[in-house]
């Protein structure tokens, strides 16, 4: 049995972490699940993924407490560091990733949430970083992501107090890009999903990494490599026809990623 789902509905893919009787908390089997799903997404015929949690209750608790209870330093470095690459590939997926925070979004789910590229809550959404209440650091990422996202005087607040943020903060400290009644979560990440899934993916993909690698870089190194970017597009059907059809007076076609 898998502890993850994954759902294809054209060219959206939803991937579900289903361990609802622990609120869908992430164990070694949860992550082995996770990163599975992640390595199996078609990226010829998946222009967006949604991530979300089964549930009406949570997006994702956090790494499993009762995993961690008699961990070892060796086994705490081993367990962070799974957690971290797995989080990792979904930050380096090629196509943007939506995170669907349909409840708690604590600890590793605030993580979770944090290495996907948009953020959208439902109005019950919960985020925070409680580690450091429970005798450890966050450890899949939250220290430099949640930094990177919301600023370091927020981020180091929330992190040295364990104060949970509800929606409603989050969306105005810029944690999250949109809070929904619960009802209407997935539908409007669908719709969002599917405005993004109908522009250029090539182009769409080419923006991703701009923008990700460029944050990584000093000004002068990330302006040198947008015209790389830029250039990886120019040729393309996509933006011929696209370009075309402007100068003609006409709406192009679909876009076929090529
Ligand atoms: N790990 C393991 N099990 C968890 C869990 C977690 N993070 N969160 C919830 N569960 C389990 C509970 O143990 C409970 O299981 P049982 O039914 O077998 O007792 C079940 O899920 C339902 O949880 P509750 O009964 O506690 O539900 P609630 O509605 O009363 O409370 C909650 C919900 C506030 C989210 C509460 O469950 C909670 O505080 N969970 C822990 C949140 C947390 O501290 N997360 C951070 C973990 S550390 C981390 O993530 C480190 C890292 O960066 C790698």
């Amino acid at each position: 049995m898998s502890f993850v789902r994954y759902e294809q509905k054209d060219f959206v893919g939803i991937l579900t972490i289903d361990r609802e009787k622990a609120l869908n908390a992430l164990n070694t089997e949860v992550l082995a699940d996770l990163e599975a799903a992640v390595d199996a997404i078609d990226a010829a015929k998946t222009r967006c993924v949604i991530i979300t949690g089964a549930g009406k209750k949570s997006f994702v608790a956090g790494a499993d407490i009762a995993a961690m209870c008699n961990m070892t330093k060796e086994e705490g470095r081993a367990f962070s560091a799974r957690g971290n690459a797995v989080f990792r590939k979904i930050e380096k997926l090629p196509m943007p990733v939506i995170a669907a925070v349909n409840g708690y979004a604590l600890g590793g789910g605030c993580e979770l949430s944090l290495s996907c590229d948009i953020r959208i809550a439902s109005e019950n959404a919960l985020f925070g970083q409680p580690e450091a209440g429970l005798g450890i650091t966050p450890g899949f990422g939250g220290t430099q992501r949640l930094a990177r996202t919301v600023g370091v005087g927020r981020a180091k607040e929330i992190i040295y107090t364990c104060r949970n943020v509800k929606a409603e903060e989050a969306l105005r400290i810029g944690l999250i890009n949109a809070v929904y009644p619960a009802d209407q979560l997935m539908g409007e990440c669908l719709k969002l999903a599917g405005r993004i899934a109908g522009n250029a993916p090539i182009a769409v993909r080419q923006c991703k990494k701009a923008i990700s690698l460029g944050l990584q870089m000093d000004i002068d190194s990330a302006t040198a490599l947008e015209p790389e970017l830029f250039s990886a597009c120019c040729g393309t059907e996509d933006q011929r026809n696209a370009m075309t059809a402007f100068c003609e007076k006409r709406k192009h076609g679909p876009f076929v990623n090529r």
